[in-house]
């Protein structure tokens, strides 16, 4: 399956992401350099973001080269990256270049004597097979073009962790070295493997270590989501409790976002025998035709998926955990309750898992990354593995049947609001370690939870056990400012004969900076959405969709 990034006009949002981008090529225009490492799941948008930022670097003293590494050899790679360089600079002396090696050489022959010298010598280093020699020509080039240009190169690397594949002797540590003393040349790199690429940047080789700020790439919050589905959607409007399942289940990913809405726009259109189809059939089909049937897009993209990073040895244990996790079983004792064999190396596989990408662990909890992968594993994978007698039709129907019970348990959970969200999550603490900014707290088991509205718009929850008890305020809709914050930390030490131990701001509407600093000099826990979400999702609910 070949899925290409997006660019120019299909492109949207990350406007947040594009600004950081657009900030640090300002500041090496003056002087400062900063490099940038973009990390997230596949096709989470990175190679879609660093292509739309390609195009909209335009100025006549920056040259930008973007190479993805996809498994080429090195010689491509360092083909490419001179080429790319040459193409550039010709582009930003306002030419128009045709795109082949020897035809850009002769084009730049006159005005870059000395770059092109460095590229003979490091095609002469190729031909004699002294890769490593070429390779450290090759970091130098942008060195030396910019002596000779007065130029400055960004160079993205794309899936940047793929360095490691080329045979090269410490690939990582001698492009350390070159960047420390390179600060002409800002470099963003990117890579599908979190794992991997936070490894690179910080221990594998220690001159990396801090020189890279680096980005997440998420799918799109829930704003950012709508809009892009009434884009998608305009002539044939998707109704509101299912554009929210549809976000929840693909969390803004913009893929499975794209995906789902052309197949249920498609269905919307054609109409039935009684005019226009009902949403929610469009939705169980679309479902059922992408994450089911043999060629459905993302049926096929998860089968990839686990192809690809489960060798085929290791491949039957490791679903099985995977399975598991996926049907809601996200601690080691049910885990092993649920496989029934005692497994030894449960602990090993988990951490294999997790070196992967694949699952996420927090405290006690270890959870699939993906929401939609975690779906397909429980609803298509179990029921397609454990098949008796192979009717696919029955199954289909089977299938579909899920997935209309888990929309209309969505529907539900969607119609209770935050408050009481928040009130059911506090109610499923049972004691268990969950990290919270870098620290492993424990979640009581409460012995009672309420909940009161405060005001129009905020609304308190709070937990008892014993002599304490913890508070949380919860606000919907406007801003949190710092008024909220002081009314959270001026609420009286004494509740309900319990001493308050445990305060928390839950801004759904997002919090004021000034706000946050002072809830942090208060001790008070904050959770956005995002935060509150990942609490959600370790406690097996659904996400909150605003
Ligand atoms: N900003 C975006 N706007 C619209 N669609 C996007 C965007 N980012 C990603 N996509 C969709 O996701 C797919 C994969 O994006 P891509 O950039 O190749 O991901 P990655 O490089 O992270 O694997 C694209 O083909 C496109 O359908
Ligand atoms: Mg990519």
């Amino acid at each position: 399956m070949f899925i290409e990034p997006v660019f120019g006009k299909k492109f949207f949002g990350r406007e947040e992401i594009l600004a950081t981008l657009h900030k640090r090529v300002t500041a090496i225009k003056g002087g400062y350099r900063q490099n940038l490492a973009l990390t997230g799941p596949m096709l989470a948008g990175k190679s879609s973001i660093l292509r739309h930022f390609l195009g909209s670097v335009r100025s006549s003293d920056i040259v930008p080269i973007y190479i993805e590494m996809n498994g080429e050899d090195f010689r491509s790679f360092s083909t490419r990256f001179m080429a790319s360089l040459l193409y550039q600079y010709l582009v930003s002396e306002g030419r128009q270049p045709y795109p082949e090696f020897d035809r850009l050489r002769e084009e730049c022959a006159e005005a870059l004597p000395v770059t092109l010298r460095q590229i003979d010598a490091i095609c002469e280093a190729l031909d004699r097979k002294k890769e490593n020699g070429a390779y450290e020509k090759l970091l130098d080039i942008t060195s030396i073009f910019k002596c000779e240009t007065g130029k400055k190169c960004i160079v993205i690397l794309d899936e940047f962790h793929n360095l490691a594949n080329f045979n090269l002797k410490k690939p990582f540590q001698v492009f350390g070295k070159f960047i420390m003393v390179q600060k002409n040349t800002m470099y963003i790199v990117s890579s599908s493997q979190k794992t991997l690429l936070k490894e690179i940047l910080s221990e594998k080789l220690s001159l990396l270590f801090g020189n890279f700020e680096v980005i997440d790439v998420d799918g799109f919050d829930n704003q950012t989501a709508r809009s892009f589905i009434s884009e998608e959607a305009k002539d044939a409007p998707v109704p509101d409790d299912i554009t929210s399942y549809i976000i929840q289940l693909s969390q803004g990913n913009p893929f499975y976002l794209e995906t789902i809405l052309k197949r249920f726009s498609e269905k919307a259109r054609s109409s039935g025998d009684q005019g226009r189809r009902d949403p929610k059939e469009c939705l169980l089909d679309s479902l059922a035709e992408l994450l089911y049937q043999s060629d459905g897009i993302l049926n096929q993209y998860f089968t990839n998926t686990i192809n690809f990073f489960l060798e085929k040895k290791a491949r039957k244990t490791l679903i099985n955990v995977l399975v598991s996790i996926a049907r809601g079983n996200s601690q080691i004792k049910s885990m092993r309750r649920d496989m029934a064999k005692s497994d030894r190396a449960l602990g090993e596989k988990l951490e294999k898992l997790k070196s992967m990408d694949l699952i996420d662990k927090n405290g006690v909890f270890y959870k699939i990354q993906d929401r939609l992968f975690e779906f397909w594993l429980r609803n298509v994978h179990s029921l397609k593995a454990e098949t008796l007698v192979d009717d696919m039709d029955i199954k289909y129907l089977e299938f579909r049947d899920t997935v209309d019970r888990d929309f209309l348990e969505f529907c539900q959970f969607n119609s209770l609001g935050a408050e009481a969200t928040v009130r059911m999550l506090f109610s499923s603490f049972r004691n268990e370690r969950v990290c919270l900014n870098m620290n492993d707290r424990k979640m009581p088991l409460f012995g009672d939870v309420d909940s009161r509205r405060l005001s129009g718009n905020v609304s308190e929850i709070a937990g008892v056990v014993d002599n304490s008890s913890w508070v949380c305020h919860v606000k919907e809709g406007d801003i949190m400012e710092e008024n909220d914050i002081l009314c959270l930390s001026g609420q009286k030490n004494i509740q309900r004969g319990t001493k308050i131990v445990r305060k928390i701001a839950v801004p759904l509407g997002g919090i004021e900076h000034t706000a946050f600093l002072l809830a942090k000099e208060n001790n008070i826990w904050v959770w956005d959405i995002k935060k509150l979400n990942r609490m959600l999702r370790l406690y097996g609910k659904f996400e909150l969709v605003l």
